[in-house]
């Protein structure tokens, strides 16, 4: 079976002839994918055989469904579209009903073109810090919106909430390392985990959100050592890097950020795949690309060392 997007279509096959849908779901209006949906199963078996786990961020249908074409696994709904579609200074300003909206826009994209991606629903600032109860009901929210999963800042704190939301049957991503929804707390975009006191209290919070139910964990802005210890003390967590360094088992970029619109001076861990891409969609392929065979990121240039 082709994993190739749109191989059906080339192939000829009729509309409705694939497989049965559950639960009386209307059947699409076009062939069903040939695509294996990425799922969580699917995403531990690229993990067991060591295949980077590819994420860019989308906050648009198109942008989404070109990212699932080039064959990016995970679109991050991130609460970034506060910055680079809102122009906001930081993420802290972004509300849950903004995120509903760009979710629904994303999947609605994402479903239109049959994709196969994983999408993964960011609970914004003041969305889950009050009470388990309170996460509950914005994830709710977000995965009513079409989300497989929602990610969360923070360690230690989060650990109950990220199991009270997975023994109730939703998926969560933790974020640990340069949170930005506390950048104020954090004194700045800075690298988090410096230091032997900084590193082990990040281990710890990484083991006991993998101990929680977590099956995925954003590492930003950690030196490389640490990210790499953290990836292989959480077998079934898997970690996404962001000026991490190679050593963790994906990695995600913020889609403006990849495609070089930013009239400000990208962070370090930044790469241009528009340079020598003719397309957006050639500049997520060289992405993927690039990850898949370990040619970005790049330790000595893209991430810190300690
Ligand atoms: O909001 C976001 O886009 C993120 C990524 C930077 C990981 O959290």
């Amino acid at each position: 079976m082709s994993d190739q997007p749109n191989a059906h279509l080339a192939a000829g096959h009729s509309a409705h002839a694939a497989t049965a849908t559950p639960y009386g779901t209307l059947p699409t209006a076009s062939p069903l994918p040939q695509r294996r949906p990425v799922s969580l199963p699917r995403l531990q078996e690229m993990r067991d055989r060591g295949e980077k786990i590819t994420m860019l961020t989308a906050y648009d249908a198109t942008f989404a469904a070109v990212a699932d074409a080039a064959g990016v696994e995970c679109i991050l709904v991130g609460d970034s579209l506060g910055m680079v579609c809102q122009g906001l200074a930081s993420t802290v300003g972004v509300t849950l009903e903004t995120m509903r909206y760009h979710t629904e826009s994303v999947v609605r994209g994402l479903r239109r073109v049959q994709a196969s991606a994983w999408v993964i629903g960011d609970l914004p600032f003041g969305s889950y810090q009050e009470s388990r109860e309170q996460a509950l009901r914005s994830a709710t929210v977000l995965m009513q919106a079409g989300a497989h999963m929602v990610k969360l800042e923070g360690g230690g704190w989060t650990t109950d909430t990220v199991n009270f939301l997975v023994e109730r049957g939703i998926p969560v991503c933790a974020h640990l390392g340069l949170t930005p929804q506390t950048v104020h707390a954090l004194g700045g975009y800075r690298v988090q985990g410096r230091g032997n006191r900084a590193a082990d209290e990040l281990m710890q919070h990484a083991r006991a959100l993998q101990d929680a139910g977590a099956t995925m964990l954003v590492l930003e802005m950690v030196p490389v050592g640490l990210a790499t210890e953290v990836t292989k003390a959480l077998p079934t967590c898997h970690t996404i890097g962001i000026g991490a360094g190679k050593g963790t088992a994906g990695q995600v970029l913020v889609m403006h950020d990849m495609l070089g619109i930013n009239l400000g001076k990208n962070p370090k861990f930044v790469r241009n795949f528009m340079d020598g891409s003719t397309s957006v969609r050639a500049a997520m392929e060289a992405y993927v690309k690039a990850v898949k065979e370990g040619s970005f990121p790049v330790d000595a240039e893209h991430a810190w060392a300690d």
